[in-house]
């Protein structure tokens, strides 16, 4: 018995280790000559097979590689945002081993025989990254038989050299830790409710992650988006390796060395996060399901005698009439648009889900009431087909349903139009969910494999659409709320993803559980997805699934509250969790983070500016403040908000004292402004009613009087608060603009920038200089010196 166990084992092991084994791929022949154009180095290959380079910028070089055939002149992506370059300078210098182009700050060595790449800092000559072994594909089906889709196309791989002490980072939403060293991951976004630490895919794909090394990174972004796989030293000690199961090798290289630097050029390519509007930096209540009307407004109701601020009430699927979107329930909603008004007055927003499963219902199915979502968009021809011509039926919440094929321009301007019905009635937002897409006939995808998409003419099939679906759909909402209130900004959220989703939705990390594992993977997931372009981040505070408790519910807000996403969330059969559920004790605490939300609401804002502008992230991991500490490479229990403010939640039950790093600098303690020197590791108390926040000496951090909701007192002044170093200096910026409007493109914003300094006994502010032409009206700026005892000291202004 136990031999047979054994040899079980070893046969699995076997099938295991050779399902992506891409050491039996046929590698790209040699280089035979190239061509230079304008912007491009293209090589011919011995094996007839080619490889471009397109010079973008001096720190971005793309790479493309076509096996066996020239580059194909089609050239597109739903993920680029941005293909009009100006070309920076660069040569092109050759050897009989290599050719080299350099731009000012990449050397890209490309060594003839075997076709090797090789990145270099132009400067130092300091190597980057480089192949392990020549680009492969699979010429002889070696690995069809373990592909999720054998039809997909032929596995094509690139295998970097794994270095010694290299770290990875980013590649989106994994249910994994914040260095992704030695994991194994996979992109085919997946339906995954409950999800735990390890399990993967699921939801989202973007295939960017960064690479650090003594202090020096580099991101690629494989920007194919079949089936993919990354390997960062899982199955080798000596590579590195990523591939996907067809199209084409096709990777972005860019080169930092800061990781910012990278993140800013990623924005530039796959498009930078428009500002949302300023309330969905508002605290965010939501059920699986709140109906009917009445109930919406006693949860409004509750917050506002409990002194709770939110701006935001979230209708589940149940506001709909048997769950056909575009659609409200007659008897639990008569009068949505009458609802929104009454919270309006109370100043909260109303925002709506939409899936994409539209009801399959033709018009002989003897129903009384006729669905004209359905109608019109088979009558259009708008839905997905199998490659039969059949109708592609899924069974989502509505029962059998369709889906829409997003790739279509037409289909996606009639889906955002669509959207009239609630921008109509006064809904703010849009929460598009189930858009992997999720099939209850089949989760995993091989129920759709035969469905087309009309995919710009090329009539592609589901192994090259799934992973954009979510990013076509959000697409589609955006442009149409674009289009319904060109005068406001659109607020989407999503749960899948393809790159450049960051153009078109915020997210959110789908169905936790309401446990303790799951809140301690909040804080590396929404660090990862800001090191992959994902900017406005969040979870349903408290879990989905399962039950909380006062102690979990209160330590998941002290995580959220600084989340750009922060919305309450609870599964159909979960006990209830909005912040009173448990009691007044919990409540309470629930009620300080809340309000101090609110307080940090310029800070916030200014800081979520600075990644719409620059693509660096508001809830960052502190690796990307301080790349050259090695002590914050694996730090993902703590994080920061922009530069200045350092918080280390309790992830864990009946713990109420922790460790906490604080990098090189000095620190002060936020609750009792206490000094502390960084570069090491200190303990702190943190009682269930404090989560331990620092703020970094030569911060100012702009804050409001608390409110209810964010645009409740627009006149009140704005307090500075000063964080003088150990020199007496601090300095700081304020942005705003209307928060409503897309006129900040336009230079419809201020952003003041202040330094304070000490002079003698008291302290100097100065307006150093203000950008745009916004006029914030009335309003006080005052200035409040930190750590100085207990009596906070007014500051004169210049
Ligand atoms: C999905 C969503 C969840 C939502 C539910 C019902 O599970 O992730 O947030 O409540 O569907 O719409």
């Amino acid at each position: 018995m136990k031999i047979l166990l054994i040899s079980v084992c070893c046969f699995l092991s076997a099938v295991v280790a050779s399902a992506q084994d891409i050491t039996v791929l046929e590698p790209i022949g040699a280089v035979e000559s190239f061509q230079r154009t304008e912007n491009k180095l293209t090589f011919r290959c011995r094996d007839n097979s080619h490889v471009q380079l397109t010079i973008l910028a001096p720190d971005l070089v793309r790479v493309r590689a076509a096996f066996r055939k020239a580059i194909p002149a089609k050239d597109h992506s739903w993920a680029i945002a941005k293909d009009d370059w100006t070309t920076p300078r660069w040569t092109v210098n050759e050897s009989t081993e290599a050719v080299t182009v350099a731009t000012d700050e990449i050397e890209v060595i490309v060594r003839r025989s075997p076709l090797l790449i090789e990145f270099r800092d132009a400067r130092t000559h300091q190597l980057i990254n480089a192949d392990e072994r020549p680009m492969a594909h699979d010429a002889q089906g070696k690995l069809t038989a373990m592909m999720f889709d054998p039809k997909a196309g032929s596995f094509v791989a690139v295998s970097k050299k794994l270095g010694f002490d290299e770290r990875f980072y980013g590649l989106g939403e994994k249910a994994a830790r914040l260095d992704k060293r030695r994991g194994f991951f996979v992109n085919w976004n997946s339906d995954t409710p409950g999800y735990t630490e390890g399990k993967d895919p699921i939801y989202q794909t973007i295939p960017f992650y960064l690479g650090l090394q003594r202090g020096v990174a580099y991101g690629i972004f494989f920007d194919n988006s079949y089936r993919s796989y990354f390997d960062f030293g899982r199955s080798s000690n000596q590579r590195a390796w990523f591939g996907a199961e067809g199209g084409e090798v096709n990777y972005y290289f860019f080169y930092g060395p800061s990781i910012k630097k990278i993140l800013g050029r990623y924005a530039d390519l796959t498009g930078h996060m428009p500002l949302p509007p300023l309330w969905a930096l508002g605290n965010q209540q939501s059920r699986w399901s709140y109906y009917p009307d009445t109930m919406v407004e006693e949860v409004v109701r509750q917050y506002r005698e409990r002194d709770l601020p939110l701006d935001v009430i979230h209708l589940d699927i149940d506001y709909m009439r048997g769950y056909r979107v575009f659609t409200f329930d007659q008897q639990r909603f008569p009068n949505p648009k009458a609802l929104v008004d009454k919270l309006g007055q109370r100043g909260i927003k109303l925002v709506t889900i939409v899936d994409p499963g539209v009801k399959h219902e033709p018009r002989a199915s003897g129903n009384a009431e006729r669905y004209f979502v359905f109608e019109q968009g088979l009558e259009k021809n708008y839905f997905q087909r199998r490659s039969n011509g059949d109708l592609f039926v899924p069974r989502v919440w509505p029962g059998e349903s369709v889906f829409v094929d997003y790739t279509l321009p037409e289909a996606r301007r009639w889906w955002g139009d669509l959207h009239r019905i609630y921008t109509d009635n006064g809904i703010a937002g849009i929460w598009t969910d189930m858009n992997e897409p999720s099939d209850f006939v089949d989760q995993t995808g091989k129920n759709q494999l035969d469905v087309v998409s009309y995919d710009e003419g090329e009539k592609t099939t589901h192994a090259k659409n799934r992973n954009t679906f979510a990013l076509l759909m959000a697409r589609a909402t955006y442009e149409g709320l674009e289009r319904l209130r060109p005068d406001q900004r659109p607020y989407v959220i999503t749960r899948a993803a393809y790159a450049g989703i960051q153009r078109y939705a915020t997210m959110w990390i789908g169905d936790t559980n309401s446990t303790w594992e799951a809140l301690a993977l909040n804080v590396p997931m929404f660090t990862s997805l800001g090191l992959s372009g994902e900017p406005f981040v969040g979870s349903d505070v408290g879990g989905f699934i399962g039950r909380a408790n006062g102690e979990l519910l209160v330590r998941s807000y002290q995580v959220g509250f600084l989340a750009p996403f922060c919305r309450n969330h609870k599964v159909i059969d979960g006990y209830d969790q909005e912040p009173w559920r448990f009691g007044k004790y919990y409540e309470d605490i629930i009620r300080k983070y809340l309000k101090l939300r609110y307080e940090l609401l310029p800070f916030l804002y200014t800081t979520l500016e600075e990644a719409h502008r620059t693509g660096v992230p508001l809830f960052r991991p502190l690796l990307l403040n301080y790349q050259t500490d090695a002590n914050t490479y694996n730090l993902d229990d703590q994080f920061m908000i922009g530069e200045d403010l350092l918080v280390a939640p309790i992830v864990k039950p009946d713990v109420t004292r922790r460790l906490v790093y604080l990098p090189a600098g000095t620190w002060y303690d936020y609750w009792t402004n206490k000094k502390h020197m960084g570069g090491t590791m200190i303990s702190v108390e943190a009682p269930l009613e404090t989560v331990p926040m620092f703020v970094r000496a030569g911060a100012m951090i702009p804050t409001v009087p608390p409110r209810n909701y964010v645009g409740e007192k627009p006149g009140d002044p704005i307090t500075v608060n000063v964080y003088p170093d150990d020199k007496g200096l601090a300095s700081g910026t304020l942005y705003e603009d209307d928060g409503k409007s897309p006129a900040y493109k336009r230079g419809m914003f201020l952003r003041t920038r202040m330094t304070a300094r000490r002079e003698g006994n008291g302290f100097i502010v100065t307006i150093e200089g203000t950008e745009g032409e916004y006029s914030p009206g009335m309003r006080a700026l005052n200035f409040v010196l930190k750590g100085r005892g207990s009596t906070p000291v007014r500051l004169r202004k210049t």
